[in-house]
């Protein structure tokens, strides 16, 4: 089962944790304000329409979705270990680079759904939610990973981190598609 090639351990990221930390939740809640101030001072569309203020919440949308399927082969080890092996020196670096492109999915994804709230658009609010949830989730397992490894094992650390990473994009699947579905499309 447990069908991964074997890799050395990442070296320690040498910048210490607490700045790390800092810098990661700061943008959760950089892109919670600024996507609440451009959605509350946003015009809503009229019917039928699109201005630039949902534009950007489409796009900060799009860029979510598609950069969340790049992560899934960045993290997995049976396809990120020969990419960054090929990369030469960013190979010790093969979890920092998939953590801070998750950590950009969660931020967009926060923008996104804050910016379209705000702006009165109450479309698929569960579904992205519950996507967001999940994505939160692999962020506080994931970069405790140590921690969680030692307290559930590494095989489960890695069955519970693709669960929820299956069931974020399937989510995010299917928020787009009932938009699409609104849209009329
Ligand atoms: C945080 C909660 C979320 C809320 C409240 C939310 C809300 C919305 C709304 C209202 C729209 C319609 C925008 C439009 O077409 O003008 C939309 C579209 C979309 N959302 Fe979300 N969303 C959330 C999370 C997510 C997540 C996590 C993803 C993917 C990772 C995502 C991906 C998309 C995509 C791809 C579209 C289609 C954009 C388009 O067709 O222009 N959303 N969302
Ligand atoms: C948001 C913050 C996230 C953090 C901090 C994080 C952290 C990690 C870490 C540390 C690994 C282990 C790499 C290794 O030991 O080789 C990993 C693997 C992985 N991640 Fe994430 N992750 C996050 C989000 C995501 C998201 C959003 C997805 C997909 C939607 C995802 C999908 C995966 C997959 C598929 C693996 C491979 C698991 C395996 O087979 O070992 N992760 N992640």
């Amino acid at each position: 089962m447990d069908f991964l090639p074997a890799v050395e351990e990442n070296e320690r990221p040498r910048v210490a944790w607490a700045p790390r930390l800092a810098l990661a939740l700061g943008l959760f809640l950089a892109a919670l304000v600024v996507g609440l101030l451009v959605g509350a001072l946003g015009e809503p569309a009229p019917p039928g329409q699109e201005n630039e203020v949902q534009e950007l919440g489409g796009g900060t949308g799009w860029a979510a979705l598609v950069i969340a399927f790049v992560v899934v082969p960045l993290g997995w080890q049976y396809t990120a270990v020969p990419l960054f092996r090929r990369l030469g020196p960013l190979a010790p670096y093969r979890v920092e680079v998939h953590n801070w492109i998750s950590i950009a999915v969660v931020a967009l994804a926060l923008f996104h759904g804050v910016e379209l709230m705000a702006l009165g658009d109450y479309r698929g609010w569960l579904s992205g939610w519950l996507a967001t949830l999940l994505m939160l989730a692999l962020f506080v397992h994931g970069w405790w990973r140590a921690y969680y490894r030692g307290l559930w094992g590494r095989r489960l650390w890695r069955i519970i981190h693709w669960e929820l990473a299956v069931g974020a994009l399937l989510l995010s699947v299917e928020h787009w598609w009932l938009i699409e579905l609104s849209k009329g499309g």
